[in-house]
């Protein structure tokens, strides 16, 4: 398994991850100075168009490194299963991000953003957060703990629970936020 040629496509795995993470961490931390009134909504907005696409090389070049590996380690653990979960989720939830983001460009300084765009953003910026870290986490546990996890048990259930459970609560909050919506335009 550590032949050099795993080696080479772990470097490239890093690599593609300091680009893409290291670009959604600007990101978030541009729309925290944002939300604390330190930058302008269109500074944001400039930023994170540009960003954008440093997220989507690095996940392609994780994605694309991560292949290689995997058939290099023979190996695919129930704890991978969970990483290529959240792999899947950052990828389907991008493309979630990508609409907002370019919704959101029509937003103007001082004009009102509807509770319901901004919380489908908030929360679309949550489950990127979440899988990222979470793939992270599972990468380093592989990596420097046990080669092999078998754990959890039953990971298509476990991932099965964890997607269940962030589908109740975007459900939710579209519900709750249209119908305050409906509430104050009448
Ligand atoms: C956003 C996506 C991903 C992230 C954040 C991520 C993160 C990581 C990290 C942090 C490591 C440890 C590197 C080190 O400490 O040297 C790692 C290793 C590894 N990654 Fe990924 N990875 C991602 C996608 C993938 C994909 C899609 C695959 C396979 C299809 C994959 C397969 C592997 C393999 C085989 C290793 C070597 C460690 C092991 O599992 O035994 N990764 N990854």
């Amino acid at each position: 398994m550590e032949t050099t040629a795993f080696f080479i496509f772990l470097f490239f795995h890093l690599g593609f991850l300091i680009l893409g993470f290291g670009s959604v961490l600007v990101t978030d931390l541009y729309g925290l100075l944002w939300v604390r009134d330190h930058v302008r909504f269109t500074q944001l907005i400039s930023v994170s168009g540009v960003t954008q696409k440093f997220i989507w090389a690095g996940w392609i070049g994780m994605v694309a490194a991560g292949i290689p590996l995997a058939i290099l380690k023979g190996e695919v653990d129930n704890l991978m299963i969970i990483k290529l979960f959240f792999v899947a989720i950052i990828g389907i939830n991008g493309l979630l991000l990508h609409y907002l983001q370019k919704k959101v460009a029509i937003y103007k300084k001082g004009d009102h953003v509807p509770n319901l765009f901004m919380f489908r953003l908030i929360f679309s910026l949550f489950v990127s957060q979440l899988s990222w870290w979470s793939a992270l986490l599972i990468g380093f546990l592989h990596r420097h703990v046990s080669t092999v996890i078998n754990w959890p048990e039953i990971p298509w259930l476990v991932s099965g629970l964890i997607l269940a459970t962030l589908l109740v609560i975007w459900g939710a909050g579209e519900l709750l936020f249209k119908a305050k919506e409906s509430v104050n335009s009448n």
